[in-house]
């Protein structure tokens, strides 16, 4: 079984990261340097993309080149590079040439038209780097409209390295039928003082990332987070004492006195608390899901801080891929064990679940998307043999780790050693004040653990719909940090309240009050897609969206998944120290 896995495991690297030439990053004189090009689209939406021939460009005349790579996270996020098929070589200068001329005809013109009516840039590679240009110009007050015909590329090399490039467009011709487009080129190699480590450097946007405002939001969730520990433990510790403090004076009442006597509270409820919620198999997959989520999110920031993962297009998604398919027994060890401690029967049914709740839902967002953008003929549509590797990973990976771990989870962790016996019948819960009730406790628990992270969401936002490479990951995992422990103490509190008003549903609750975070993040997306971004049309639209959606029932996974162990942690301290006849 183990060897199964490993090669399997193997198999998957091999597929996630394939390598080629550009690896090494380094040249010989006049060795074949390849320019690739990435897509094309508005530069409004740095989501929607076409792929950079769908505009009628034409290709030069170079056809051959001695290597090809691409990733699964690359393919994932849309990046389908295509050779330029321009004859670059290291530190051979090319003088202007031209490499194709074209005849607009009247579909072709139309396409450019749109083009640069949209304000389209394009996007191309060489050795990793990024460069970025525009299709083309305007000039409204004579409706002319013009495309951009010349790429002049200055290409900084220090040693044998490639560390900068810049592009000029020049050469604009104006579009209209019959326009002969002469589409022309030329490199010019410069000796260059920078670092090869600090070639993104010019990329990277500190005035944006590490503006006041972001430092000092992260200096106030810090705040935040010390008071409300404070106020927590302190209200905790208090009212805990004495509530003790009655408890054990009621033992010393006899029974005729404890029946008239003020009877109320937590403890009354120490036969039901450790009861099975409903949908226990729901329940156990989402906080299987939870755990996982929560190991994966935290190695991947890890290694992003540590690996600089931005100068690598797409291996940020395919390492979180990766990282997830590798820490599939985690899921299964916590979801199985949890559900064999409330007395599951359908062992098999709850992995099957927890295996694929989360791929299901990614993956099911996804095709769907795929739908309109195969239909709007957008690069992001994700290739047939991507969806197959995607497929076999969920069940040649996943599912079997996900046994191992049900499995061990199921015989180590599967014993109900709760500190309370549960009571045969279930105990009504009393009626309460509105504010008590659940629909009322539960978006209340997202506010401050939302209030806590908004400001880092909107940098995540704009790194992800604008352009932007977001490379502050050591404020993310600070951010995440702060995040673990608002939401636990603002759960706690939540089940604290809850239990004395002798409602002992804290298991979903604890869940759901820290889950809605998720919910004030999906609010503020859409805020951020009305007032900040200028996207429009159904792809858009549904793009935006559909992965937003994602985004924020991930979120709310962890989030929940966090409050409820806070919470059943406390649950299960404070039912330990009282002494139950
Ligand atoms: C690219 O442009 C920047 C800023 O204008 C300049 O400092 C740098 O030297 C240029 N690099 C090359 C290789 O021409």
């Amino acid at each position: 079984m183990i060897n199964v896995i490993s090669t399997l495991l193997v198999i998957s690297h091999s597929i996630l990261f394939v390598s080629g030439d550009e690896h090494t990053h380094t040249y010989t004189d006049k060795e074949e340097v390849v320019l690739w090009m990435n897509t094309v689209g508005p530069y409004h939406n740095r989501q929607e993309t076409y792929a950079y021939f769908s505009l009628p460009f034409c290709i030069g005349s170079k056809s051959e080149i001695s290597h090809y790579h691409e990733t699964l996270g690359e393919a994932l996020q849309g990046v389908e590079l295509e050779f330029s098929g321009l004859e670059i070589y290291f530190k051979g200068n090319t003088p202007k040439t031209v490499y194709c001329e074209a005849t607009l005809n009247e579909e072709q013109l139309k396409t450019f038209l749109y083009a640069v009516k949209n304000h389209y840039w394009y996007q191309m590679y060489i050795d990793d780097l990024p460069i970025w240009g525009i299709v083309g110009e305007m000039d409204e007050s004579k409706n002319e409209y013009y495309i951009w015909t010349h790429k002049k590329l200055d290409i900084g090399y220090n040693k044998n390295q490639i560390v900068d490039v810049n592009l000029t467009s020049e050469a604009k011709v104006l579009l209209k039928l019959g326009a002969k487009l002469p589409f022309t080129y030329e490199v010019n190699w410069k000796p260059s003082n920078i670092k090869f480590e600090d070639r993104f450097d010019k990329y990277l946007d500190p005035s944006f990332f590490q503006h006041r405002i972001h430092w000092f939001s992260i200096f106030n969730s810090f705040m935040m987070v010390i008071f409300l520990v404070g106020l927590v433990s302190m209200i905790l510790m208090r009212t805990l004492r004495k509530d003790y403090a009655r408890y054990s004076k009621d033992e010393e009442m006899d029974d005729m006195e404890r029946d008239l006597g003020d009877e109320y509270g937590w403890k009354q409820v120490h036969g039901d608390v450790f009861r099975t919620p409903s949908h226990p198999l729901l329940f156990s997959a989402l906080i299987g899901t939870g755990y996982q989520l929560i190991l994966v999110t935290f190695v991947v920031i890890s290694l992003a801080i540590i690996g600089e993962l931005y100068t690598e297009r797409g291996s940020l998604v395919s390492i979180g891929i990766f990282i997830y398919a590798a820490t599939a027994p985690v899921n299964g060890y916590f979801g199985g064990s949890l559900y064999a401690r409330m007395g599951g029967k359908v062992w098999i049914r709850q992995m099957m679940m927890s295996a694929f709740l989360l791929p299901a839902l990614v993956c099911g967002t996804a095709f769907f998307i795929n739908f309109i953008a195969i239909y709007y003929h957008a690069s992001r549509a994700i290739p047939f043999s991507i969806m197959v590797a995607v497929v076999s990973i969920c069940t040649f990976i996943i599912l079997p780790l996900t046994l191992v771990g049900t499995v061990l989870g199921r015989n180590l962790a599967g014993q109900p050693n709760y500190p309370c016996r549960i009571n045969a019948v279930p105990r009504p819960i009393p009626e309460k004040k509105w504010f008590m009730e659940l629909f009322v406790i539960i978006p209340l628990g997202g506010i401050l653990p939302f209030g806590s992270i908004f400001i880092e969401m909107y940098f995540i936002f704009t790194s992800f719909w604008a352009y932007k490479i977001y490379y502050v990951y050591g404020f993310m995992l600070l951010v995440f940090m702060i995040l673990v422990v608002v939401v636990i103490c603002v759960t706690i509190v939540c089940a604290y309240f809850l239990l004395n008003a002798e409602d002992y549903r804290w298991q979903w609750s604890s869940f759901l009050a820290a889950a809605s975070t998720a919910m004030y993040v999906y609010v503020y997306a859409t805020y951020y897609f009305i007032f900040k971004t200028k996207m429009y049309g159904l792809f858009q639209t549904t793009f935006y969206f559909g992965y937003m959606a994602l985004f924020s029932i991930t979120l709310g996974i962890i989030t929940g998944t966090v409050g409820y162990i806070g919470t059943s942690k406390f649950v299960r301290k404070i039912y330990s120290t009282v002494k139950i006849d």
